[in-house]
């Protein structure tokens, strides 16, 4: 058996959204930028989901641009409007690297966190003045998952530099949060679908309107020429039954997985010596589990589990293979031989009982070997 803690790296894909992705694979295959009867089709297809997913993010179908998934949908956001009206970019030292490297590449403002991974409001005070165009601060972070307070966020940009444009991430607070209410104030938001359900490399960006963005990709000017190129229509359609189900469901499925998370991180720090949990857990999203354990490697930890049939991460899935400490955990503050010993199991609309059980037993009996072979 596999025990698949893994969720915020990607999801497995719902049946709903097999089912719905099927005809679009086989005789609903036209291109939707055509007039035929085959291409009205697909293009009919596209404009269902673009509603559905427009009305899960409080936006107008009109203000949906669909991109190729989560890390092309942050890069248009903070390159799009710096390209559109130039001057500063600004975001939190905790954003996925699809932010902070975009900011980074243009020269921009890094804001930090507090120990419990909460973006520091009289920093970003100090970020903002006249010269800045866009603020990016995610929705829930991907390896703690510590939601941020947006709105107070969006208040301060409000006054302190009211012409900046406001880019939220919330590729991972979707499948936990209610993204309309909570993103309210963002002019950009992303999402990725197979973080919920939904297929990989597809993903949205709501571009509120009147908000200032280039494209990244010039060619045929599909999605009002923010986005060239030919749909996914597949990955499209999946999208927005992954967006259907994850919002029908999502009041029980966060009920369902707190217990489970929970559960989980209390067995492990009543069972491990020296366990700690990174971020606070009253301000993480359902699925989150971060923990660390002095004096063990995460990739050797990891090695350990996955001979026990256990999949999970050390921070980021991109940072997994690299003995770096994640620059989220380094931003709180964690000391580094804790950063290095960090596990993050994330569990999903999928996750049980059992896979709680097996977790425990294996991340336990894991963290007890390495010390031991470290001792002797
Ligand atoms: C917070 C966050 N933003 C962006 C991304 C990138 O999304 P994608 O995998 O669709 O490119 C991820 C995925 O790891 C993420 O967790």
């Amino acid at each position: 058996v596999v025990t698949y803690l893994d969720h915020a790296a990607t999801t497995p894909l719902r049946p709903e959204v097999v089912a719905a992705m099927t005809p679009m694979l086989t005789e609903h295959f036209g291109n939707p930028s055509g007039s035929h009867a085959v291409a009205r089709r697909a293009k009919q297809a596209i404009e269902e989901a673009r509603e559905v997913v427009a009305d899960a993010l409080g936006a107008a179908p009109g203000e949906v641009v669909f991109t190729g998934g989560g890390t092309e949908a942050d890069n248009l956001a903070v390159a799009g409007v710096y390209e559109a009206v130039g001057g500063a970019v600004v975001c939190t030292a905790v954003e996925h690297h699809a932010v902070l490297h975009s900011c980074r590449h243009l020269g921009g403002r890094v804001v930090g966190v507090d120990a419990s991974g909460v973006i520091d409001m009289a920093a970003l005070a100090r970020a903002l003045d006249g010269d800045v165009c866009l603020v990016s601060v995610m929705l829930a972070n991907n390896e703690v998952g510590v939601v941020q307070p947006l709105a107070e966020v969006a208040a301060m940009v409000r006054s302190r530099t009211p012409a900046a444009v406001l880019h939220t991430d919330a590729v991972q607070a979707f499948p936990w949060l209610d993204v309309a209410e909570l993103a309210a104030d963002a002019a950009l938001i992303s999402i990725s679908a197979h973080k919920f359900g939904g297929p990989k490399g597809v993903g949205a960006l709501v571009v509120r309107s009147g908000t200032p963005l280039a494209p990244l990709l010039h060619g045929g000017g599909q999605e009002r020429g923010l986005r060239s190129g030919t749909h996914d229509v597949a990955g499209i359609v999946g999208m927005a039954a992954a967006v259907t189900a994850c919002v029908s469901s999502r009041k029980a499925v966060v009920e369902r997985v707190v217990a489970l998370r929970d559960r989980l991180a209390d067995s492990l720090l009543a069972a491990v010596p020296g366990c700690v949990e990174n971020g606070s857990r009253s301000l993480k999203v359902a699925g989150n589990c971060s923990l660390s354990f002095p004096g063990v490697e995460s990739e050797a930890l990891l090695v350990l589990l996955d001979a026990a049939g256990v999949c999970a991460s050390a921070g980021s899935a991109c940072a997994s293979g690299a003995m770096e400490p994640s620059h989220v955990l380094t931003a709180m503050g964690v000391p580094p031989e804790l950063a290095l010993g960090s596990l993050r199991l994330s569990l999903g609309w999928s996750s049980t009982d059992d896979d709680v059980d097996r977790a425990v037993a294996a991340v336990a009996g894991a963290v007890e070997q390495l010390r031991g072979s470290a001792s002797r």
